[in-house]
């Protein structure tokens, strides 16, 4: 495929080559350049190929994000490209399948460490918008654990009480990590505003991914399609509802709109806290 290369086009990252990474690689990545960051080596190849067969112009960046240096190196290589118009993190794991040790690595440290080496190359009109879950909503954390995990240098962050805690319970762990992730966001608002540039996060319901496969193959009580049911909600979202609000927190009409979580769930939070019968 021919493209052009006498003038540098905006660079779009997209962290997690998954369900939700894809659908945004191709709702933000036309006509500009697209890297595509993935731990799963055979995961990035397979999507790169397929994007690129689709006229994109993708490139794969191998990226663990629970590694501080391969996340800088992600940032430092999209930089090279040209200008980082937009950063949508979606690489993360689940509680169904993984452990404590690496839902804090990855959903906790990891966002934390997107969040931190991009800041360096955000430039006036940069969007970051990092995946959250409508777990991080459901969170019951006080108010000083969050002050904590929004603030904390990464290194002190798994020290904290609130993580040391958890114990081996990965639906905890998951839930606090995607609170972090929320306030992590609004505290590093602030910075970023001064850059000129932009950071949100988007908090997704259950979206019909892999991920959501996996829980739901954890779930034989079918707890979570009642939910949906209950809320009125009816059907799980689709990854390209997720890169939908991707593309408004990175584009032109959203400006305005810093700090900030957009939930993305079909109510389904909205219905646990007003509607749902507890005990
Ligand atoms: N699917 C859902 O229902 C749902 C709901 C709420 C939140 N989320 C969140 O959305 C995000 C995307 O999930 P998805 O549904 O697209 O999942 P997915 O499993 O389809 O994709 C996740 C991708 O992240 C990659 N990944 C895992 N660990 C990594 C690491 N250390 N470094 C780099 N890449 C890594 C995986 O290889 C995979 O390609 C996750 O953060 C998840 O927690 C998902």
């Amino acid at each position: 495929m021919h493209h052009r290369t006498d003038d540098a086009r905006d660079v779009v990252v997209v962290t997690g080559a998954g369900g939700m990474g894809s659908a945004v690689a191709r709702r933000l990545g036309s006509g500009r350049t697209l890297i595509l960051a993935d731990a799963s080596r055979e995961r990035l190849d397979r999507t790169v190929e397929e994007l690129r067969a689709e006229g994109y112009e993708a490139r794969g960046v191998p990226t663990d994000v629970s590694d501080r240096a391969s996340v800088r190196n992600l940032a430092r290589t999209a930089a090279d490209e040209g200008r980082i118009t937009a950063i949508v993190h979606t690489a993360g794991v689940a509680a169904a399948t993984a452990s404590v040790r690496r839902i804090l690595d990855v959903d906790l440290l990891g966002t934390v460490y997107v969040i931190e080496a991009f800041e360096e190359f955000a430039v006036r009109g940069t969007s970051l918008v990092c995946v959250a879950s409508v777990a991080g909503h459901l969170a019951s954390i006080s108010a000083e654990d969050e002050a904590a995990l929004a603030t904390a240098p990464a290194e002190e962050l798994l020290a904290l009480d609130a993580v040391a805690a958890l114990g081996n319970d990965t639906t905890a762990a998951y839930l606090l990590a995607k609170r972090a992730n929320l306030v992590r966001v609004q505290a590093a608002a602030l910075a970023w505003n001064r850059r000129g540039a932009r950071i949100n996060t988007i908090s997704p319901g259950v979206i019909s991914t892999t991920m959501a496969k996996a829980e739901s193959e954890s779930d034989p009580d079918r707890h979570m399609l009642k939910m949906l049911d209950a809320c009125g909600a009816g059907r799980p979202g689709t990854p390209a509802e997720i890169a939908d609000a991707a593309a408004f927190l990175t584009g032109p009409e959203s400006q305005y709109v810093t700090g900030t979580d957009l939930l993305v769930d079909g109510g389904q939070a909205a219905w646990i806290r007003r509607h749902m019968r507890h005990g």
